[in-house]
């Protein structure tokens, strides 16, 4: 058996190219030499393969037996991804010929020419031979086969780790290529011009928006109909969560502090927001680009118009001047991470919208107490609002809605209640350019990171999410319907989004310091009165859409656990155990002694040539969980804390808990993808993506992103830590650890350019193209002095010093073909 797993090539007939981009030709040369050698030398499991054929060939008298001959591999081993090429030597008689499976598990053979043939190695659980047989075919005569085997080992993190970098470069392992796809500004209608990038360019309606954030890429077949096997053509959905707006205008947004803002500038910062739907193809060479003039091709802004669904649709507290009946409303903001429904939906999370309202708290006294509780509670308190789109001079509502003072009679006179009317997560139909946003109120109203959808059929269907602030909470939404797996063809897909998003129970979570955790039911008549706080009363919940919209203070009341930031939430597609990102928190929201099991860390991670002190989590920590029974609807749970993010070169062992590193070390995860089933990486044991949104180890590299291969939940085991604050003094606290990080098991991948953070990610299902999001690169720059000028720079090469930076969406591909990161 030749053992091909290290990349050095061996003997054989057979190749393994997991990450040299070779040509073919260079491969057939190097085959032919050693086939004199296999001929004397071949170990005996390649001689008992090789039958009359081979032995026609060592007496070299096939022309006189009037046969052809065909000379197999020698045996050969790999591991799951990767690419296999199989390459029989014939003589001249031998005119035509093909290779064939003869066992193990079924792969799809692609025929390069007419002795070479190329797999992909399947996902496998052990050690597993494949077996394959290369025929002849003759004007006359008999025909002659021989045959080879290849082992295929499990999956393995198959590429050298990406040092830590500060370079103005996406940059990858060697033997990967990317490719620059969707920027911020680029035309997504015919006709359009090109994106200027100096602040004169208007039509954001019509344009990629900026600070794209989660991806999803729903397959496209020839037709235009919705495929999910199809690896080669889709529709890019990705949220556009907020701006870099210093590049957006010649020199920077002008009025913001003082008012009145002009409206052209609003506007185009508003319509820079939301979503947008891109048709992507790949074209000749593997070669990725999107369709301009794609009839699919969409932006959802702040102005489309969505309709509401679920226990909130229709309350008191959604009716606005716009809205009176509080069914619909106008858009979406700050959509940060994602998830996608087994019907091909997309769903897009609603984030830190609380900020852009205008609110002072001069007018809590003329507004119900209530209501005060709830818009403090939420951090509706800007004086101006982000960007102040609401001091605009004009009477038109898509700018005075940002204005959520109570200033008419009466709710249905202004816009009191518009920051009710976000804060959900909203269902998209990347499909149809037409259709509707659905706002799912049973999901919640809160500062929603994503939505992972967990469908298992035959159960009923969980949909987790995070939210995004200091000692904010984990929840899960279970519905009420048992999920069937024939919905998922469903060619209505929001109704199917009605059937399970808009009825059921919304959950938080609570972690118990025993490693067991437990959902706390958020239905109105078990939730008891939210206490006071401060100078805030207590808060008595008045029916189930008071629950729906004002969640957080139901998750205070029923005793949820603070957690260190929730931000993304996955599921591994294998065991079910869901992930979820705790990004980082600082030492006010998480001093000495309020450290718990689930959030056990308080440290200092020193920063820069100054060591300049960051006490807190500033590196976070990755929770996982398993429900009990495997069950999405289950009540309670078991959890670790499977990864913890250091800086090795500072840290000692109570706080690189995960013993990271230069390799793998990484500080504030957020975004998170697991590999998709349907390919050799989401098989078995299946890898993990982990994206940072990092400030606290940018001393030493800009943000990154790593590839894993987790195990599961209790693969550790109890360890105390010992903290220490900014005083000095020390505190014990027991917690929970997953299996220490080995090299086998958490490499970095990617390294991104300066100033920016890496969120957004997905496959085609083959694995074989991912699409990562590039956000905000150069964002601490100046119109005059921009601190980046990628995606300009990633091509090499000299650029001129004034070029604004874009974030934008890469394609990274294999130059052999095979499944990323295998
Ligand atoms: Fe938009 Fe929490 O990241
Ligand atoms: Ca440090
Ligand atoms: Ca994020």
């Amino acid at each position: 058996m030749t053992d091909l797993n290290d990349r050095g090539y061996s003997d054989g007939d057979v190749d393994t190219n997991d990450t040299q981009a070779r040509t073919l030709q260079s491969m057939a040369a190097d085959r032919y030499s050693r086939r004199q050698a296999l001929f004397r030398g071949a170990g005996a499991t390649s001689m008992a393969l090789f039958g009359t054929a081979m032995l026609a060939a060592c007496d070299d008298d096939s022309e006189v037996n009037n046969a052809p001959v065909v000379t197999p591999g020698a045996a050969a081993a790999t591991s799951a991804g990767r690419v296999v090429t199989l390459t029989a030597t014939t003589n001249a008689l031998a005119i035509e010929g093909a290779w064939a499976q003869t066992g193990g598990p079924a792969v799809t053979l692609t025929r390069v020419d007419r002795t070479t043939a190329t797999f992909i190695a399947p996902a496998v659980a052990q050690a597993t031979d494949l077996t394959f047989t290369y025929t002849t075919s003759t004007h006359a005569g008999p025909d002659a086969s021989a045959s080879s085997t290849v082992r295929v080992n499990p999956a393995v993190l198959g590429f050298a780790a990406v040092p830590k970098n500060r370079d103005d470069v996406v940059t990858v392992p060697a033997g990967y290529s990317v490719t620059v796809m969707t920027r911020l500004g680029d035309p997504i209608v015919a006709g359009l011009a090109a994106y200027a990038n100096n602040g004169s360019d208007a039509d954001f309606d019509k344009r990629i928006g900026d600070h794209g954030d989660a991806l999803a890429f729903f397959g496209l077949n020839a037709a235009g109909g919705r495929d999910d096997t199809s690896s080669t053509r889709g529709l890019m959905v990705q949220n556009h969560e907020n701006l870099n707006v210093q590049y957006l205008h010649p020199n920077g947004p002008t009025n913001v502090s003082s008012g009145p803002r002009p409206r052209e500038e609003a506007l185009k910062e508003m319509m820079a927001h939301g979503v947008s739907v891109t048709e992507y193809v790949e074209g000749t060479g593997r070669k990725w680009s999107y369709v301009q003039n794609s009839r699919f091709n969409r932006r959802i802004t702040p102005a489309t118009i969505m309709s509401f669904h679920g226990p909130a649709a229709g309350s008191a507290l959604l009716r606005t001047l716009y809205s009176p009946e509080g069914t619909r409303g106008r858009g979406t903001i700050n959509n940060c991470a994602n998830g996608v429904t087994p019907w091909a939906t997309n769903l897009t999370a609603e984030e830190n919208w609380a900020g852009y309202f205008r609110r002072n708290t001069s007018e809590n006294t003329s507004r119900d107490p209530r209501e005060v509780v709830a818009l403090t509670r939420y951090g509706v308190t800007s004086s101006t609002g982000n960007y102040a789109w609401s001091s605009v001079a004009t009477t038109d509502t898509l700018f005075t809605r940002w204005d959520a003072r109570a200033t008419g009679a009466s709710a249905l006179e202004d816009f009191r209640n518009e920051p009710n009317q976000f804060g959900w997560v909203v269902e998209i139909d990347p499909y149809d350019p037409n259709s509707v946003p659905r706002k799912r109120t049973a999901l919640g109203r809160l500062g929603h990171e994503g939505a992972f959808v967990q469908a298992v059929p035959g159960k009923r269907l969980a949909v987790y999410t995070g939210d995004d602030a200091r000692n904010e909470y984990l929840y899960k939404f279970v519905s009420d319907t048992v999920f069937a797996a024939g919905d998922a063809d469903a060619t209505d897909r929001l109704a199917t989004g009605d059937k399970y998003l808009d009825k059921g129970v919304l959950y938080v979570a609570r972690f118990n310091p025993d490693g067991t955790g437990t959902w706390l039911p958020l239905v109105f008549g078990q939730v008891p009165p939210r206490p006071a706080s401060g100078s805030n009363p207590a808060y008595v919940f008045a029916d189930q859409a008071d629950i729906c919209v004002n969640t957080r203070l139901a998750a205070d009341a029923v005793g949820a656990t603070p957690m260190d930031r929730p931000e993304w939430t996955v599921g591994n597609p294998v065991t079910g155990e869901i992930y979820l990102t705790l990004t980082n928190t600082n030492a006010a929201s998480r001093p000495l002694n309020r450290t718990d099991a689930a959030n056990p860390r308080h440290y200092n991670d020193p920063k820069g040539a100054s060591n300049a002190a960051q006490y807190g989590n500033p590196n976070g920590h990755i929770v996982r969980l398993r429900e009990n029974g495997d069950d999405p609807a289950s009540t309670t749970f078991r959890w670790d804390i499977y990864l913890f993010g250091a800086d090795a070169a500072d840290a000692g062992a109570d706080v690189n808990v995960s013993g990271l590193t230069a390799e793998n070390d990484f500080s504030s995860p957020d975004g998170l993808f697991f590999a998709r089933r349907t390919n050799a990486a989401g098989k078995v044991k299946p890898m993990l993506f982990i994206q940072t949104d990092d400030g606290a180890l940018t001393d030493r590299t800009n943000n990154q992103m790593l590839a894993a291969i987790p195990g599961s939940v209790g693969d550790g085991g109890t360890r105390t830590i010992t903290n220490r604050d900014a005083s000095g003094a020390t505190a014990q606290q027991a917690t929970i650890a997953g299996a220490p990080a080995t090299a086998a098991t958490l490499r970095r991948f990617l390294v991104g350019p300066v100033e920016c953070e890496i969120t957004g990610i997905d496959s085609t299902p083959d694995g074989r193209t991912l699409f990562v999001g590039i956000q905000h690169p150069g964002e601490d720059g100046t119109p005059a002095a921009p601190t980046s000028h990628w995606p300009d720079s990633q091509a090499g090469g000299t650029v001129a010093a004034t070029v604004r930076p874009r974030s934008a969406i890469v394609a990274i591909t294999k130059d052999d073909g095979g499944v990323i990161a295998l």
